[in-house]
C-alpha cells in the first residue's frame, strides 16, 4: 500500500502547532508497520531550502493566470533518503510572516489559492505523473489539504482518500468567487460539495468526498458529531457512511523525553529526577523567578486563542498562585491575553513570567522544569502537550474534553487510591471548577511521597506512534475498500 500524507506542516521544517509534530512523525511510524509513505508539502521556504535532488513531475493549474506552481520530488534532508514531494511556487509560499498569516498575524487574503495546489499536486501523482510512485491511498490533514477527497473524487481516480480533522475549528472559508480558482468542476459546488452557507468550505470539501474520516481522539471524534462542538458540520460527519474514527496521537519520544534531550541543561528519567531540579532552577534563573524549588512551578505552552481557555487561568490567577505557586507562560497569540499576562506579571513580580514566542528548545526547557503544566482548552481535539508534561515529569492540570479527557486521569482520592491518577482534571468550564483542580494539586504538592507516585506513574505512560500507526492502516484499508465499492457502483 503507497499512501501520500498531504499536509501544510511537519516538523522539524514548517510548525506552528501539533499538527506538525503529527504529520513529522506519522511517516515512520508507517513505515514500522509495513506501510510506505511519503510527504507532500508547500514549497515554503524552509522546505525548499531542504529540499535535495529536486525533480520536476507535474506543472500544475494557474486558474488564476500567473505562474504555474511545478509538482516536484525529492528528498528532504530532515527525512533522509525518503522521497517527498514539494509544490514549488515561490508568489505563493516564499513570502514573510507565517505558514497562513503575515508578520501582523492577519490570514494572507489569497489563501485557497496557497492551498488549493496541494489537492493539484495530489491528482496529478494519482494520475501517474510520477511514473515511480502512485498513490494507493491520500491522507489529507485538516483544511489546508481539504481539497483533496474532493479533487480525486472528481477526476475518477482509483486514489482512496481519508480527512484527517485536527481541529475542526478552522475550516478554510473563502467567498464563493474564490470557487472558479479551485479548478474543480461546477458539480463539486452546492451542498452535497464543499459549499457551505454561501461560502467555500475546504473542511467540508474533505469530509463530504473522503472515504474515511478520523479524528485525534477518541472523545473529539464523538463530540464534532455534536452540535456544541461540531462547528456547523457536525450534521456532515454523522451522515458520514465510514463515521468518525478517533485514533488518539502518539508522542514522538526520540524528541521529547527527558533522557535524551539535547535541549535541555540537565537530562534526567524516572529513576533519577535530581536533573530536573536543575531544570527548575535554571529556568526559574533565566526568566526572573524567584529561586525556589518548593515552589510549585506552573507552566504554560500555547499558542494564546480562546481555543486554549486561558483568560480562565487570568480569571483564577490570585488562587492558582497560593501557596507561593509560580507561573512561566511561553506563548504569543491574541492581543488581550498577551496583555492579561503581561499585567501578572507586573502584579507579580518574581512569581508570573511570561516568554512572549515562539521557541522549539524553550518549550522542551519548561516541560523539563515544570511541577505542573496548565491546559485548560475549552476543546482540544487531542492536544500534545500534556503528553509532553507527563513524559517529563510534570503533572497536566486539564479541561476534561476531548484528548484531554483520554489522557490524563485526575487525582480523586478513588484514583490515587487504585493507583490510576496522571494528573489532575476539571469538568465543568468555569473559574470554580478550575480553582478546585488547583487546589487539589496545591494539596498534592504538600505531600511529596504521594506527589512523587504520581508523578512516577505520569512518566510511566507511553502514548506510542506504533499504535496509532496500526489503526492509520486499518483505516487506509477501509477507505481503499470503500473505494473500490463506489467503484463498481458506477
Ligand atoms: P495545538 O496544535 O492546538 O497548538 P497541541 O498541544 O497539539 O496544540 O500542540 C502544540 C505544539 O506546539 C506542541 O508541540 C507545543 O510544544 C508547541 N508549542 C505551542 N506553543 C509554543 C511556543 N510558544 N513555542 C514553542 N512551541 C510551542
Ligand atoms: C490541532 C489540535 C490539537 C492536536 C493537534 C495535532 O492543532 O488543536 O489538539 O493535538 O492538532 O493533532
Amino acid at each position: 500500500m503507497k499512501v501520500l500524507q498531504a499536509a501544510a506542516e511537519a516538523v522539524p521544517l514548517v510548525k506552528t502547532g501539533g499538527l506538525a509534530d503529527v504529520v513529522g512523525a506519522l511517516p515512520d511510524a508507517l513505515t514500522r508497520a509495513g506501510v510506505a509513505s511519503r510527504l507532500l508539502l508547500p514549497g515554503f521556504a524552509a522546505v525548499r531550502a531542504a529540499l535535495k535532488g529536486p525533480r520536476e513531475v507535474a506543472k500544475l493549474p494557474c486558474p488564476w493566470g500567473a505562474s504555474a506552481p511545478s509538482l516536484v520530488a525529492g528528498r528532504l534532508i530532515p527525512f533522509g533518503e525518503a522521497p517527498a514531494y514539494v509544490v514549488v511556487a515561490p508568489d505563493l509560499y516564499e513570502r514573510p510572516g507565517g505558514p497562513y498569516a503575515d508578520p501582523t498575524g492577519a490570514a494572507w487574503p489569497d489563501n485557497h489559492r496557497r492551498f488549493a495546489p496541494l489537492a493539484w499536486a495530489a491528482r496529478a501523482l494519482a494520475r501517474g505523473a510520477d511514473a515511480r510512485w502512485r498513490p494507493d491511498v491520500v491522507h489529507a490533514h485538516d483544511w489546508h489539504a481539504g481539497l483533496v477527497p474532493a479533487a480525486l473524487a472528481h477526476a475518477g481516480l482509483p486514489a482512496a482518500s481519508v480527512m484527517t480533522v485536527h481541529n475542526l475549528a478552522y475550516q478554510g472559508l473563502f467567498p464563493a468567487q474564490t470557487f472558479l480558482d479551485l479548478d474543480l468542476p461546477a458539480s463539486a459546488w452546492g451542498i452535497e460539495g464543499l459549499e457551505f452557507w454561501g461560502q467555500v468550505s475546504f473542511m467540508k470539501a474533505g469530509l463530504a468526498h473522503a472515504q474515511a474520516i478520523s479524528t485525534v481522539s477518541p472523545r473529539y471524534a464523538q463530540e464534532v458529531q455534536q452540535a456544541a462542538l461540531g462547528c456547523g458540520l457536525d450534521g456532515v460527519l454523522r451522515a458520514h457512511p465510514g463515521g468518525v474514527t478517533g485514533i488518539l496521537n502518539g508522542v514522538d519520544y526520540g524528541v521529547w523525553h527527558p533522557s535524551i534531550d539535547p535541549h535541555v541543561p540537565q537530562r534526567f528519567d524516572a529513576s533519577d529526577l535530581r536533573g530536573k531540579a536543575v531544570c527548575k532552577a535554571q529556568l526559574q534563573r533565566e526568566c526572573g523567578l524567584r529561586s525556589d524549588g518548593q515552589a510549585m512551578l506552573m507552566a504554560v505552552v500555547s499558542r494564546l486563542t480562546s481555543q486554549k481557555g486561558l483568560d480562565l487561568l487570568l480569571q483564577v490567577l490570585p488562587q492558582a498562585l497560593a501557596g507561593g505557586a509560580q507561573l512561566v507562560v511561553l506563548g504569543q497569540g491574541d492581543a488581550d491575553l498577551e496583555a492579561g499576562f503581561a499585567a501578572a506579571v507586573r502584579a507579580y513580580p518574581g512569581r508570573v513570567a511570561l516568554l512572549r514566542a515562539h521557541d522549539e528548545a524553550l518549550a522542551h526547557q519548561i516541560f523539563a522544569a515544570a511541577d505542573v503544566v496548565l491546559v485548560p482548552s475549552r476543546f482540544e481535539p487531542c492536544g500534545l502537550t500534556q503528553l509532553y508534561a507527563m513524559a517529563y515529569g510534570a503533572l497536566p492540570l486539564v479541561h476534561h474534553v476531548g484528548g484531554l479527557a483520554d489522557t490524563v486521569v485526575d487525582a480523586t482520592l478513588e484514583a490515587l487510591e487504585d493507583e490510576q491518577a496522571t494528573g489532575f482534571a476539571f469538568h465543568r468550564f468555569d473559574a470554580q471548577a478550575f480553582e478546585a483542580a488547583l487546589r487539589r494539586a496545591q494539596l498534592l504538592w504538600t505531600r511529596p511521597a504521594q506527589w512523587a507516585q504520581v508523578q512516577q506513574r505520569a512518566m510511566a505512560q507511553r502514548f506510542d506512534w506504533d499504535r496509532a500507526a496500526r489503526a492509520y492502516v486499518a483505516l487506509y484499508g477501509q477507505a481503499i475498500a470503500r473505494r473500490q465499492a463506489l467503484a463498481t457502483l458506477a
